[in-house]
C-alpha cells in the first residue's frame, strides 16, 4: 500500500478524475487480495489516520473554492467503492470471510413446503368430484349426537353409538341426549347439515377429520380422514350410484380398475353397497396384498334412506312448516364415504399408517 500523498497541482475535472482514478485503481488492487478486512477499512476510512481523511484534507485545503463540490463528489464515490468491497468479497479473491463472516458456510436453507401426502390424496379425490360438478362442504369436528348418528337413523342402541367406538366430550350427562356433543365418528354427519341448510339439487364431497376409539395399529389410527359424498335430485338412481364411484375409482386408480358393489348395511341408506375395485397391485390375479382374492374392499355408499329425509324434514320444518323439499316421493339420492388414508396407502405403497403422522421428514420428503 502506497502511502505517499501527492499534493494535487490542478482542480480541473479532467486533473481531478485522474487523481481519482489511480487512488480507485489501488482500491482495487488491495481488495483483490483482501486478507485482513478490518485492516483494509481501517487504512481507508480510520476516523483519524484514515487514508481517505488524510487526503480529503490535503487536498480540499489547497483547492479553490468553485474545485470544492467536484472534490467532494469523487471523495465520495471513492467511499462507496470502499464500503461496497467491504460488503461483498472482491472478485477473484479466494479468502472466504469478510467482516468476520465466512461465507462458505451454509446458508439459511428455506426448502418450499410439499403438500403433505394426505392432504394430496383429499385434493386429488376432491377434484375427481369436481370435475363431475360437486362442490366441497365441511362441518365441525366436535359434533352433537343428533348430526352423528340420530338424523343418520343408528338406533339408539347401535353398537357405533357405544363410548368404545365414539369418542365422547366429558361432562355432557345434564345435555338432552341430542345435544351431546361427541367427536365426529365419520364426515356423514355434514348430509345432514348441507341438507337442512339447503334445497335440492345437492351434489356435494366433504373432506375432513374423523375419530374413533381405536387403538392405533398398522391399519388403524383414532384420528383419521374420510371423504363423504353427497348426490339428492329427481331421479337419482343406483345406476347413477355406480357409473359415478366406478368414474371415480377409475380417475384415481387408473382405467384398467374395475369395481364391484356388494350388498352392505348402513343405517342412512338402503340399499347399501361396499365397492370392492380389483387388485391394483396384482391386476386382480390375486395376491398377499387382495388376500389372493383378486378384489380390495374401498368404500361404502347406498341409497338415501327415505328415514334420513324425515329427520332433515322435520328440521326444515323448525323454519319452515310446509317445508316439502325433500319428499321422498319426489326426490332421491346416494351417498358414499371413504377412508382418505387407506387410499393413500394404496396409492403409495405406504405399509405403516403411522408414517403419516409422524412428522418423520424422509418419509414426507419422498413425497415432494
Ligand atoms: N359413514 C360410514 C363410515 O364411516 C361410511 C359411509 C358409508 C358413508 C356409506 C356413506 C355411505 O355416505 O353411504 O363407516
Amino acid at each position: 500500500m502506497s502511502d505517499e500523498i501527492t499534493a494535487l497541482q490542478h482542480f480541473d475535472d479532467a486533473s481531478l478524475d485522474t487523481a481519482f482514478a489511480a487512488l480507485a485503481e489501488q482500491v482495487r488492487r488491495e481488495t483483490a487480495s483482501l486478507s485482513d478486512p478490518e485492516a483494509f477499512r481501517l487504512h481507508w476510512l480510520g476516523r483519524k489516520q484514515g487514508r481517505l481523511k488524510l487526503i480529503s484534507e490535503a487536498w480540499l485545503k489547497s483547492a479553490p473554492p468553485e474545485a470544492k463540490r467536484a472534490l467532494g463528489i469523487r471523495f465520495n464515490q471513492l467511499k462507496e467503492q470502499i464500503e461496497a468491497a467491504l460488503e461483498a468479497p472482491a472478485a477473484g479473491s479466494s479468502k472466504t470471510t469478510v467482516q468476520g463472516i465466512d461465507i462458505t458456510l451454509p446458508g439459511t436453507l428455506r426448502t418450499p413446503g410439499i403438500p403433505h401426502p394426505l392432504l394430496k390424496t383429499m385434493h386429488e379425490i376432491v377434484s375427481v368430484f369436481h370435475h363431475l360438478g360437486y362442490s366441497t362442504n365441511l362441518g365441525p369436528q366436535v359434533e352433537s349426537d343428533f348430526y352423528n348418528f340420530e338424523a343418520l337413523n343408528f338406533p339408539e342402541n347401535h353398537p357405533a353409538r357405544d363410548t368404545q367406538d365414539t369418542l365422547v366430550i366429558a361432562s355432557q350427562q345434564s345435555r338432552p341426549s341430542r345435544d351431546r356433543l361427541l367427536m365426529r365418528t365419520h364426515t356423514s354427519p355434514v348430509q345432514i347439515r348441507t341438507m337442512i341448510a339447503q334445497a335440492p339439487p345437492i351434489r356435494i364431497v366433504i373432506p375432513g377429520k374423523v375419530h374413533r376409539n381405536d387403538a392405533a395399529d398398522a391399519t388403524h389410527s383414532p384420528i383419521f380422514h374420510q371423504i363423504e359424498g353427497l348426490c339428492v335430485d329427481t331421479n337419482i338412481t343406483f345406476s347413477d350410484l355406480k357409473g359415478t364411484l366406478d368414474h371415480a375409482m377409475k380417475a384415481l386408480f387408473g382405467s384398467d380398475v374395475k369395481t364391484r358393489f356388494f350388498p352392505s348395511f348402513f343405517p342412512f341408506t338402503e340399499p347399501s353397497a361396499d365397492v370392492q375395485i380389483s387388485c391394483i397391485f396384482c391386476g386382480g390375479k390375486g395376491c398377499r396384498k387382495c388376500k389372493h382374492s383378486g378384489w380390495i374392499e374401498l368404500l361404502g355408499c347406498g341409497m338415501v334412506d327415505p328415514a334420513v329425509f324425515a329427520a332433515v324434514t322435520a328440521e326444515r320444518r323448525k323454519v319452515n312448516p310446509s317445508d316439502d323439499a325433500y319428499n321422498p316421493e319426489k326426490i332421491t339420492g346416494f351417498a358414499f364415504g371413504m377412508g382418505v388414508e387407506r387410499i393413500a396407502m394404496m396409492l403409495h405403497g405406504v405399509s405403516d399408517i403411522g408414517h403419516f403422522y409422524s412428522g418423520d421428514m424422509r418419509f414426507l420428503e419422498q413425497f415432494a
